[in-house]
């Protein structure tokens, strides 16, 4: 089942094979155990893409909000989950106004999914926009991609002593992976958690569980020269047909 990755997959939820997820099997799990849990009033989020995600957060949450930056997830999900308020922007720009909208319906925020732009200076902006606001109840984010160098490093470079609501981030909540799908040496996947309670009294402690792994992959990755040759992005699908290689757009496949 191209596009559905981390198949074969068995599991209690009725997942609609229809929808591409963009998540390893571990994720999976992981995301519908903890929304199980969590069952929040509301949920954000970000990055819809087809639907993968959010058919577990539809499931569990009383109300969603689905944020994509391209209108095509809004226009084919839209009919399937009538429900969901689907929105067209970018994430950072729009959830403080659904943030103030969630408080003043008198509603309960409990989740937030953030796996919109992956670059490191996109991740910062998503968290920086949701740290900022004076959220008045506990909530957790999930951040996906966090085994990513780009994804990490915006997640990591937050100065979290400027939000003393955060009360715990862990990079490894999943570990992510190593060259699969033919990424070529890439680190794509994995699942950051933080969880923000704004009567948080603790010191937070930033861990990285599988810290040692990711060191590990990184000094074999690509990421150690194709990070630093991100400013050829513009010039990246002519460079790929220049050596005869297919340009993946969608680095995602199976697991
Ligand atoms: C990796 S996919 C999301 C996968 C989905 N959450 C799942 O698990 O199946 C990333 C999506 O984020 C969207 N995106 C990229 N930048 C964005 C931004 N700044 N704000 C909102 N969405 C964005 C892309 O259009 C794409 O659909």
């Amino acid at each position: 089942m191209k596009g559905n990755i981390g198949t074969p997959f068995f599991t209690g939820f009725p997942v609609d094979p229809a929808l591409d997820w963009q998540m390893s099997r571990a994720e999976k799990y992981c995301l519908i155990d903890l929304m199980n849990h969590l069952k929040p009033e509301v949920a954000i989020e970000i990055g819809t893409y087809k639907g993968g995600s959010l058919q577990v957060i539809q499931h569990f949450s009383n109300e969603v909000y689905s944020i994509d930056i391209s209108p095509a997830p809004k226009k084919f999900l839209e009919p399937k989950f009538p429900h969901v308020h689907f929105i067209v922007g970018e994430g950072d720009k729009l959830v403080h106004e659904l943030f103030t909208r969630i408080d003043q319906e008198g509603k309960k925020l409990g989740f937030v999914l953030v796996d919109g732009d992956h670059t490191c200076a996109g991740v910062q902006r998503d968290l920086h926009a949701i740290l900022s606001y004076p959220h008045k109840h506990p909530f957790v984010i999930l951040l996906h991609d966090s085994f990513n160098p780009q994804c990490r490093k915006g997640i990591s470079t937050i100065p979290y002593k400027n939000y003393p609501a955060v009360e715990y981030v862990e990079l490894d909540y999943i570990t992510g992976s190593f060259w699969h799908n033919d990424t070529y040496r890439e680190m794509w996947g994995g699942l950051a958690m933080i969880r923000v309670n704004p009567g948080n009294q603790q010191p937070l402690h930033i861990l990285a569980s599988q810290g040692h792994l990711y060191r590990r992959a990184f000094w074999g990755s690509t990421h150690l020269i194709k990070d630093r040759l991100s400013f050829l992005g513009p010039w990246k699908k002519a460079l790929y047909r220049m050596l005869g290689k297919p340009y993946r757009t969608d680095i995602y496949d199976e697991f």
